[in-house]
């Protein structure tokens, strides 16, 4: 055997270590296993607890608002747009400038991006295309309304359009690669913006009528059955029946995407999604008549995206509905064995903060509330009145909890262990099903006793005057539970292999992680602080509990 001098091994040293120094992280990347998903960053699952800025943030003089308020909510991801008419003003000629402020500056915070690419449909509109086509309708075409008539969104039948968005997106994801492969500061990206039409179904232009007329494609078909009887095959409306507008309308716009994301891709293969400004998730299925988005990835449609858009990792909704059904309704509709739930937005009001815990628990990806920096101006009635550090705080307190196991958590979601809840605005009661416990939560509870000892009592603890409880729970061993919440009662009992055995706890330990995810004990309750439940307040607390039967 030859012999290793030790000179040599030096050298062999020195050689892994510049390799480990400057070898890239792995491409951030989603991963599925048993119908669950992780966002993979730096090799491992990520909580992405995120802001976004608002649209016009995306401005390096603009910059300094966003990280202040980024820092005072905890967040670790920052969701900010970058515009076709910001890289590429004069056709061909491209600007990244603002994107490399964005990464030098995101890298000093140590927070990561998602970049939101404003293009061809910014809300359904042409507004973020640079003039050169926003202004140009010959070359680049708006859609033809019913009456023949030209309407503001752009055509996804444009070839124009798309071979100029593509090519300004394929230009940024170079871009990125070169500067950004080492560092992944970026970790995903969201293509275009809320897309789909208002006030029409579909595209009647030339182009779109006879694609309309064509066969269903059979990916298509493979994937969306007909909410009502149709052919197994043919053309749209043979299939679709009184659905096929608008189910086309979102093919030709998935497909239009799914080109730019596979470009992108092809070029820099972060991962990618769409982004849905929701329709009603409670009516009754019906088809369009003016009532919500055409052709965007609203939740009826997840599944012509799949079909038509297979670069696009997940869709993922937008909730400004506040109501807490709505809210828990449409997570059941996105979240789904074949697409991950991630909410890039939500209202930053202070109602929005308790679903949180629900989102986290649920095991998705991430969330972000809208409008989080310190411009002057709110989102009101969708979101805060507030523009200052009030609107911050209360969700920086629920990232606070998180983010020092924000690692460990994205683990156990991945691996089926977490739960959450928020209270409804019936402030009812929910349960919980783990395995072999149930936790029940309760709301607006004092903290000694029940409310049931004082029927007539009046008296509310402070701030839950409106909803705010919210809990997490991840259950990390048999008998073993991370809980997390504020103002809410948990208590768990026995089910499965522990039904109807006694059980009692046997640690309930308040503390904290630290910056490694090592828990650290600051006190262990027991006597008042367990006899009525486990009681959490205004603060968000982190408990490491642990029952035993007996
Ligand atoms: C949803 C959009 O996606 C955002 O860009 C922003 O316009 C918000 N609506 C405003 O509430």
């Amino acid at each position: 055997m030859k012999k290793i001098t030790r000179r040599a091994l030096a050298a062999l040293c020195i050689a892994a270590w510049a390799g480990a120094a400057t070898a890239a992280a792995p491409i951030p990347e989603l991963v599925k296993k048993d119908g669950r998903h992780a966002l993979m960053v730096d090799g491992a699952p990520y909580l992405l607890l995120g802001v976004q800025a608002h649209n016009s943030s995306n401005y390096p003089d603009a910059l300094k608002q966003v990280w202040a308020a980024v820092k005072d909510v905890h967040a670790n991801t920052l969701e900010i747009p970058v515009a076709w008419e910001q890289v590429e003003p004069e056709e061909g000629k491209f600007d990244f400038s603002y994107v490399d402020t964005l990464l030098k500056q995101a890298r000093e915070n140590k927070v990561r991006v998602v970049l939101l690419w404003f293009a061809t449909w910014k809300n359904t509109n042409p507004n973020y295309a640079p003039e050169w086509v926003k202004f140009n309708n010959q070359r680049f075409p708006r859609m033809v309304g019913k009456d023949g008539k030209s309407i503001y969104c752009m055509s996804p039948f444009g070839e124009e359009t798309l071979k100029a968005d593509k090519k300004a997106f394929t230009a940024l994801m170079k871009h990125l690669k070169a500067v950004d492969e080492e560092q992944r500061t970026v970790i995903m990206v969201q293509v275009q913006n809320e897309v789909g039409t208002i006030g029409a179904v579909r595209d009647f232009g030339a182009k779109a009528e006879a694609a309309f007329h064509q066969a269903v494609p059979p990916a298509v078909l493979a994937h969306k059955k007909s909410p009502v009887p149709g052919a197994a095959s043919g053309t749209w409306t043979e299939v679709y029946g009184p659905y096929a507008e608008e189910y086309f309308h979102a093919w030709a716009i998935a497909s239009y995407i799914e080109e730019v994301a596979k470009a992108g891709r092809a070029v820099y293969n972060l991962p990618m999604y769409v982004n849905s400004a929701l329709r009603d998730p409670l009516a009754l299925m019906a088809p369009w008549q003016n009532n919500f988005i055409s052709g965007g990835p609203a939740f009826d449609v997840i599944d012509i995206y799949k079909a038509a858009a297979p670069h696009i990792d997940l869709a993922a909704p937008d909730i400004y509905m506040s109501e807490s059904n709505k809210f828990s309704a449409n997570l059941e509709l996105f979240q789904r064995p074949d697409n991950a739930l991630l909410v890039p937005e939500m209202g930053n009001a202070k109602p929005f903060a308790r679903y949180v815990y629900q989102v986290l628990g649920r095991g998705a990806l991430g969330i972000a509330p809208f409008g989080v920096d310190y411009f002057d101006y709110t989102n009101f009635p969708l979101g805060s009145k507030d523009t200052d550090k009030s609107m911050a705080e209360p969700f920086g307190k629920v990232y606070a909890a998180f983010r020092p196991m924000e690692r460990q958590w994205a683990k156990w979601a991945f691996e089926g262990r977490t739960y959450g809840v928020a209270e409804g605005d019936d402030r009812k009661s929910q349960t919980v099903n783990m395995k072999n416990w149930k936790a029940t939560v309760s709301f607006r509870e004092w903290q000694l006793g029940d409310r049931s000892w004082k029927p007539d009592m009046k008296d509310y603890p402070a701030g839950t005057e409106t909803p705010s409880g919210g809990v997490a729970i991840a259950q990390i061993g048999d008998n073993e539970f991370i809980i997390v919440g504020q103002h809410a009662r948990v208590k768990i009992e026995g089910t499965g292999n522990n039904e109807g055995k006694p059980s009692l706890w046997a640690r309930v330990e308040e503390g904290r992680f630290d910056a490694n995810g090592k828990w650290i004990m600051e006190r262990n309750w027991n006597g008042d602080q367990t006899d009525y439940g486990l009681n959490l307040t205004d603060r968000v607390t982190i408990l490491k509990a642990r029952l035993g039967t007996y």
